[in-house]
């Protein structure tokens, strides 16, 4: 069973071997709170964060040691269940810096530039009480129980000072951060990862995930920026059509991942090869394309969504998608990739319903908290 750190130079829950299960949840900030709240919040997730991930409960006494006569430090789901390999993520979003034009906690000057609401995007059909939030909680694990007792009891904590905006249960990993993972499957049944960053290449993660201490401000250096999007999948719709279809959508083939200009998974793709009938083997307006590198730039993403399934709506269909969270040196990457795709066919299979955006501080020192630098 897989025991991570939560110290360290980044953040757990970024490069770390994608677990199996997220509970991905919003907080914000309640009325009347100022800097010490704020702060002392912080102190007190990092405390029971740092205990949870190593299988321990968020104190000492725990869900049954304490008094008979005071509710336990602990809600007790988690007794008996390893760490899971939980990792527990946490970021700020830009309203934490600034809401309505309040400088709430005195840090409105700190806020990294690139920290704003994103712009629409063409087809956006966002729900305001599925997007935004002041804090992000990422809670990965292999064992449901594991991440949701992490969030829940991250969330009676915050009790007073922030309270959950709302959540996302995932299942279903789409996407790898490691070789040695093979690569997992979205709702529309292709694998889903392939062309991912690993945590073995320090360069693109230097290049394109990290904040480097080069870059403003200088709290953020080691951090990241998360943006997630919940995109809803017209799953019954997709299921009507026809499988090469369904490959010229994505540019890969639905059973090996291989590109279509052939090969297999990893073999790069070929955007220069073409079908007998002379035709772009890889569509123009194929997924891949339009999100390859080589089309934008040479910017990467490094993703890490998971799939999820919300019951089903009341004309019976099911309530799916991908809970998309990317990880970037910059919120701008994710704005030049997402208005790239403007045009791939797949829009009409998805919907995007929920979206927020976070500045990930760096990991944290034994003996400090998670953002201790925005405070200094
Ligand atoms: C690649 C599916 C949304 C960025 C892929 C691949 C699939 C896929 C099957 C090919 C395998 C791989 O390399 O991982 C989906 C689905 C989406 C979705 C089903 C929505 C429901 C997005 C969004 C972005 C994005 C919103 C960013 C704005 C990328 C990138 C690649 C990729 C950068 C790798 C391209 C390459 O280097 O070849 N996606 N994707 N995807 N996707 Fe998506």
């Amino acid at each position: 069973a897989s025991v991570y750190d939560f110290f360290g130079a980044h953040q757990a829950g970024i490069t770390t071997p994608v677990q199996d299960h997220l509970h991905f949840a919003s907080f914000d900030m309640m009325a009347r709170t100022g800097r010490d709240d704020l702060v002392a919040l912080l102190q007190d997730w990092t405390y029971a964060a740092s205990r949870m991930t190593q299988g321990l409960e968020v104190s000492a006494t725990g869900a049954v040691g304490g008094s008979p006569e005071a509710p336990p430090d602990d809600t007790g789901e988690a007794q008996g269940l390893a760490a899971s390999g939980l990792t527990i993520t946490f970021g700020f979003g830009p309203t934490l810096f600034e809401l309505d034009g309040v400088d709430r906690y005195g840090i409105a000057a700190q806020r990294p530039v690139g920290l704003v609401k994103l712009p629409s995007f063409l087809g956006d059909d966002l729900q305001p009480d599925e997007s935004g939030g002041d804090l992000f909680v990422q809670a990965c694990a292999d064992d449901p129980q594991v991440a949701v007792h992490a969030v829940r009891n991250l969330s009676r904590i915050a009790f007073g000072r922030a309270r959950l905006r709302w959540s996302q249960l995932g299942f279903g990993r789409t996407s790898r951060t490691t070789a040695s993972q093979a690569t997992p499957r979205n709702l529309f049944g292709f694998k889903d990862g392939t062309a991912n960053i690993l945590a073995s290449d320090s360069a693109a993660l230097d290049e394109h995930v990290w904040v480097a201490s080069s870059d403003d401000p200088v709290w953020m250096a080691g951090g990241s920026y998360l943006v997630a999007r919940k995109i809803a999948m017209l799953i019954e719709t997709w299921d009507r059509v026809r499988l090469s279809e369904q490959d010229a959508i994505i540019g890969r083939d639905k059973g090996e991942g291989a590109p279509l200009s052939g090969g297999d998974e990893f073999t790069d793709p070929d955007f220069t090869a073409t079908d007998a009938s002379g035709a772009a083997a890889i569509p123009a307006t194929s997924h891949v394309r339009l999100a390859h590198p080589e089309f934008n730039d040479g910017l990467r993403i490094l993703r890490r969504g998971y799939n999820y399934v919300d019951g089903n709506n009341d004309l019976g269909r099911l309530d799916a998608g991908l809970f998309f969270l990317s990880y970037q040196r910059s919120p701008e990457q994710f704005v030049r990739l997402q208005r790239a795709l403007s045009t791939d066919v797949m829009n009409e299979y998805i919907r995007h319903v929920g979206s927020g955006v976070w500045a990930v501080p760096p990991g944290v020192q034994p003996g400090s908290f998670v953002g201790a630098g925005l405070f200094a």
